[in-house]
Order: structure tokens, then sequence, then C-alpha cells
């Protein structure tokens, strides 16, 4: 009797193990399936990626199935956030010639000023509309809305006040890691006219939504190039080259991707050398096509690959005479001497936070 009991419930456990067996795999496989088919789209994507690098189409960042978070979620832009002008509004006539030049000159500089420019030999073959998307109108996107309204300014990096013109020079200098052009000339004239043009509504000192870049939270560790160069590998090299120099247009002249690094791109006194303004610029603009409203790489991706990026050889510019004031120096600037007590390393690839935090409690004391 007792023998047949236990028999019975033996039976009985059996049955339950062997249903929630059942339910287990029924599970797995459903599982199983949804990766499969979400691994065939991702597919599909990076075929189409790679058969057709060349970024001119400008393809909405939420196609992709990598849209991703990994930082605070992106704020709504304000229905009163700054807008270029529409281009219709350009005038006609001899003052709207020399902003359509502008313009002109901005998105395809390599054209007129790279190597083979037509009218000068000055630049390294980028356009400035390569880290100033959409002819500086992209927010987020280094947009040119507060720069007119903002100079002359005193430039702590110089130590003296600048004028537009002079600014602009520096990023020729720097950025395009080329020669000071002649600021009088029609060319300079022509781009500050659509500098001029495009930040005509900017009030002196007005809070800009998207201006520059996205200040991206510090993390509480350095960024790590290795782990950059896996996202490089994944996310960049398609369009960017194995080994970060670009993508030559069939003209030879111009770039249809600019270049990473190496000796056709910026040099190490330019702005993107600086990690803050690299990650957050890559955050919410690359793969190309990304945004603000939605990226494709979590913050922690985007300081890692812009430390990749900027780990990798490029043209040097004597900077000894820079940031003379220590106290102005930013944080991210990678070239000794500093007001603090970290060393070029931390200050190439962090943490920023305890640099930072030094740095406040210096001005304190002053203040
Ligand atoms: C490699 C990327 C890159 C290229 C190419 C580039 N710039 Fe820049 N530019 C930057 C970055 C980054 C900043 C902001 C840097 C900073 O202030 O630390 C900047 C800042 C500026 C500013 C100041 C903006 C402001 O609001 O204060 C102007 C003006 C400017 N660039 C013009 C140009 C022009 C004109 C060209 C082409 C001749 C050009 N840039 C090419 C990256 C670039
Ligand atoms: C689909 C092609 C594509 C992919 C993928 C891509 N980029 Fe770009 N990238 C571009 C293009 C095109 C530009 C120039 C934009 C313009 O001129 O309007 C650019 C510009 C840049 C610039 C500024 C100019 C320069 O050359 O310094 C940086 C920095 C950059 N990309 C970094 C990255 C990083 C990092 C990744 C990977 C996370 C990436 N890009 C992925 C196409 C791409």
């Amino acid at each position: 009797m007792k023998a047949q009991d236990e028999d019975r419930e033996i039976i009985k456990a059996l049955a339950k193990v062997s249903k929630s067996l059942i339910y287990v795999s029924l599970l797995f496989v459903a599982c199983l399936i949804m990766i499969i088919v979400s691994f065939l789209d991702n597919g599909k994507g990076a075929d189409a990626e790679a058969a057709n690098p060349v970024a001119a189409t400008y393809k909405p960042a939420a196609v992709s199935a990598i849209t991703a978070s990994g930082g605070p979620t992106p704020l709504p832009t304000p229905p009163d956030a700054w807008k270029a002008p529409e281009e219709s509004t350009i005038p006609a006539g001899k003052a709207g010639d020399m902003i359509r030049y502008g313009k002109e000159l901005l998105v395809h500089t390599a054209k007129y000023f790279g190597p083979q420019g037509s009218v000068a030999h000055l630049t390294n073959g980028m356009n400035c509309q390569n880290c100033h998307l959409a002819g500086g109108t992209k927010l987020f996107g280094n947009d040119y809305a507060g720069f007119i309204s903002s100079y002359p300014k005193m430039s702590s990096r110089s130590g003296k006040v600048e004028s537009a013109s002079e600014r602009i020079a520096e990023c020729f200098d720097r950025s395009l890691a080329g020669k000071v052009p002649d600021t009088s000339k029609k060319e300079i004239q022509s781009i500050l006219a659509y500098m001029k043009w495009i930040g005509k509504d900017v009030k002196r000192g007005q809070k800009l939504f998207g201006n520059a870049t996205e200040k991206l939270a510090f993390m509480d560790h350095a960024a790590d190039p290795v782990k950059g160069k896996e996202v490089f590998i994944m996310k960049c090299q398609s369009c960017h080259g194995n080994n970060g120099e670009g993508m030559l247009a069939p003209d030879k002249k111009t770039y249809t991707n600019p270049p990473l690094w190496g000796k056709h791109s910026y040099n190490d006194g330019a702005g993107m050398y600086r990690l803050t303004n690299l990650a957050g610029f890559v955050k919410n603009n690359m793969p190309f096509g990304a945004t603000y409203q939605s990226p494709q790489l979590t913050d922690e991706e985007a300081w890692n690959v812009a430390a990749f990026v900027n780990s990798r050889p490029r043209p040097h510019k004597d900077q000894h005479n820079d940031w003379k004031d220590l106290n102005k120096k930013p944080i991210d600037f990678p070239f000794g001497p500093y007001a603090d007590a970290f060393g070029e390393k931390q200050h190439k690839y962090g943490p920023f936070k305890p640099i930072k935090d030094a740095q406040n409690e210096l001005t304190n004391k002053k203040s």
C-alpha cells in the first residue's frame, strides 16, 4: 500500500517536471526564433551599408536596429530652439552672392583650398562641413548659431581678444591642419558673410539649445582606446577605412568620407583632439545619420571610440604658446604643464571628474 502511494507520488512529480521542461523548452525555442529574426534584420542593414558606404543620403538613425541608450534620455528639442534661416531668404544681388559663395566654401572646402584646390593649396583635403554638419546648421553638430554674435571674444587659448575672421583662420590652421588664409580676401570675407547671415537672429550671450556638441556625463574611469577599437571596427571602419584614412571621391581631390587620423586628418591642436569634444560629436552624429534624439552609441562607446581615434597618429602642431594661463586650460587638453597635479594621460583620457573637482577647488580658493 505504502509503496504504491510512493510510486504515485513519484509519477506525479515526474509529470510535473516534464511539464515544466516542455514549457521551458518552448520558451527557449521562442527566444531562439526572436534572436535569429533580429540577427537577420541586422545583417541586412549591415550588408546594405557595406554595399553603399557612401553617406550622401541622410538616413534616419531610427531605421537601425542598434539604437542605443546608455546615457540620460535626450531632452525633447524645445519649440524655440535655434533653426537656421531658410536658404530661400538669402537676398538677391551681390550680398546674397557672397553668402552663397561662403556656404559653398564651407561645404566643398577641399575643392577650393585642398591639396589640389582651385583658389590656393592651404588645407588637408577636409571640408569645414565634415565637422560643422549640414553647413553648420545641425544642432549638436558644431553648429554656427552662436558664433558671430559672440565675437570679438577673449580667447583663453591664444590669450588675446580675437576677431571672427581670426577664429575662422584657426580652423584652417588646426582642424584642416593647413596654413592660415589671407583673411582680407574675398573667400574668408564670404565665409564671414555666411556666418553673419546664419547667426543673424541670435543675440550676444543668448543661451542656445544644441550649441556646439553635447557635454557627455563623465565616466568614473578612463576612456579605453582598446575597447574603442572594437567600436571602430564594428561601427566606423566601413566608411572611414581600415586605417582611418577616409575614402576619396572618384575625383581623387575630395573625400566622400573624411579621414579620422593620419597625415590628412586634423592636427593635435584641433578642437576634436580634445576628448570631450570628439566624444560628444560622435555620440550624436556618428555613424553618419545618428542624431541627438536617436543616437546609435552608448555614452561609453562614444568615449571609448573617441579615445581610440585620438590615440592614433596625426599631424603635430607646436602649441607651446597656447593656454598660457594654466588655470584656463581645459581639463581635456592633453599637453602639460598644468595647474593641477594630474598627468597628461589622465588629461587625455580621463577620468575627468577628479580633474574638474580639483579645478573647481582652485577657483573657489581664489574667489
Ligand atoms: C575636424 C573637425 C573640424 C573641421 C574640419 C573644422 N572645424 Fe571648426 N571647429 C571644430 C570644433 C570641434 C570646434 C569647437 C572647438 C572648441 O571651441 O574647442 C570648432 C569651432 C569653430 C568655430 C567657432 C565656433 C564658435 O561658436 O565659437 C568656427 C567659426 C569654426 N570652427 C569654423 C570653421 C571653418 C570655417 C572651417 C573650415 C575652414 C572649420 N571650422 C573646420 C571642428 C572642426
Ligand atoms: C555611413 C558612413 C559613416 C559611418 C559608419 C561613420 N561615419 Fe563618421 N563621417 C561620415 C561622413 C560622411 C562624415 C562627414 C560628414 C559631412 O561632411 O557632412 C563623417 C565625419 C566624421 C567626423 C568628423 C570629420 C573627421 O573626419 O574628423 C568624425 C570625427 C567621425 N565621422 C567619426 C566617426 C566615428 C567615430 C564613427 C563610428 C562610431 C563614424 N564616424 C562612423 C560617415 C560615416
